[in-house]
């Protein structure tokens, strides 16, 4: 089965054909992200704009990069939250035109359950093999019970996944999401938009050690999150190690000093989301951990989950990193997964869809 997925929740505007679920056959990403860049954030209208200039031509890309005819396509899949109301509207407006024109099923897909499937698509890394090849396993190798965490811009969940239908979700964020906390962060430290490469990258030539942040909530006896007071803590730092640079009231930064700030940070991050995560591991005794979302690209992030996950004898799958970032490929396989067609008038975007 082949479907399309389109994907316009936050700044990216996305088109993918997937065959069942798995197979990756061709995927458009158009992003307004240097936009954003100049902003320090993204500004909702503009994201919108953009997506209304680009949706039809990224479909396009993505149906002439096959050369599969339209008539060859099962059915249409669309985002419908959550995310920015005004960039889901695109999508699903799009996407209801599409089902109506072209007589085809369409399926309502919740962003975060597709950042899940991005862990489906044949490219899908698996950290507890040993060789190159048993690196690219096929999905199969994905046996229930998992638990997955969601670490995105916008979201911070664990999840319990007993099989395709059975969700529990565990806990999640009660402040900032992770990658929120990476982009505020890296906003203080004048490190640009996206917050977590920037991060990421500068942390490389820091010291873990020099600044010890808190660990919020990892020794709690839940599975929630909070990073809002570790904006805090930096915050505090910052303010003591800038210099002034003009009058104007901007301010310049040693290059250690940031350095060691995102190396520390990210630590103290990366720390809490895979204690979290292991703890619900074990409690719940699953075989497999599954990484999504944008902040799963984090290097970092993946080799300390895999390290915990070797001693436990659980898997890791992460999706392949161009997968972890919002994309339309996770979109269709979500759809095939979860085949369930809805009429294309009662569908309809939510900003504020979470799990059931
Ligand atoms: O999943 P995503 O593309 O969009 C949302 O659904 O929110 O995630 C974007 C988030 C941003 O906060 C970005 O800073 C973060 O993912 N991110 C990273 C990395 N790449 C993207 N965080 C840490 N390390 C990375 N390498
Ligand atoms: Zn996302």
């Amino acid at each position: 089965m082949r479907i399309l997925g389109i994907e316009t929740s936050c700044d990216e505007t996305g088109a993918a054909i997937v065959e069942d679920g798995t197979k990756l056959i061709s995927n458009v990403l158009s992003s307004s992200l240097k936009l954003h860049a100049e902003t320090g954030g993204i500004i909702p209208e503009t994201a919108a704009r953009e997506q209304i200039k680009y949706i039809i031509p990224v479909i396009s890309q993505a149906i002439k990069q096959t050369n599969i005819d339209t008539s060859k396509l099962d059915a249409i899949a669309v985002t419908v939250g959550p995310g920015l109301i005004g960039s889901l509207l695109v999508g699903v407006e799009t996407a209801k035109t599409l089902s109506y024109v072209w007589s085809k099923p369409i399926i309502p897909v919740n962003h975060l359950i597709g950042h899940i499937y991005a862990n489906f698509i044949e490219q899908t890394d698996c950290r507890l093999r040993t060789t190159a090849v048993d690196r690219r396993p096929s999905t199969v190798d994905i046996t229930f019970p998992v638990i997955v965490l969601i670490v995105s811009g916008g979201h911070t969940d664990l999840v319990l996944m007993k099989n395709h239908k059975k969700l529990r979700w565990l806990g999640g964020t009660r402040d900032d999401a992770a990658g929120e906390a990476f982009d505020k962060i890296a906003r203080l430290l004048d490190l640009g938009y996206p917050g977590g490469p920037a991060i990421e990258k500068a942390s490389e030539r820091g010291d873990t050690s020099s600044f010890r942040f808190p660990r919020p909530m990892m020794d709690s006896n839940d599975f929630d999150f909070s990073f809002s007071g570790l904006k805090t803590a930096v915050m505090r730092n910052v303010i003591l190690r800038r210099q002034p640079k003009n009058l104007m009231g901007s301010f310049a930064f040693a290059q250690d000093d940031i350095a060691d700030l995102s190396a520390s940070v990210q630590q103290a991050i990366i720390d809490v989301l895979v204690t979290k995560t292991l703890k619900a591991a074990k409690q719940f005794m699953v075989k497999s951990i599954l990484l999504g979302g944008g902040v799963a690209a984090n290097e970092l992030l993946r080799e300390t989950l895999e390290v915990g996950c070797q001693k436990l004898e659980v898997k890791l799958f992460a999706p392949a990193k161009s997968l972890c970032t919002d994309n339309a490929a996770m979109i269709a396989s979500a759809a095939f997964f979860n085949y369930k067609p809805v009429p294309w008038q009662k569908i309809t975007a939510n900003p504020e869809l979470y799990f059931d």
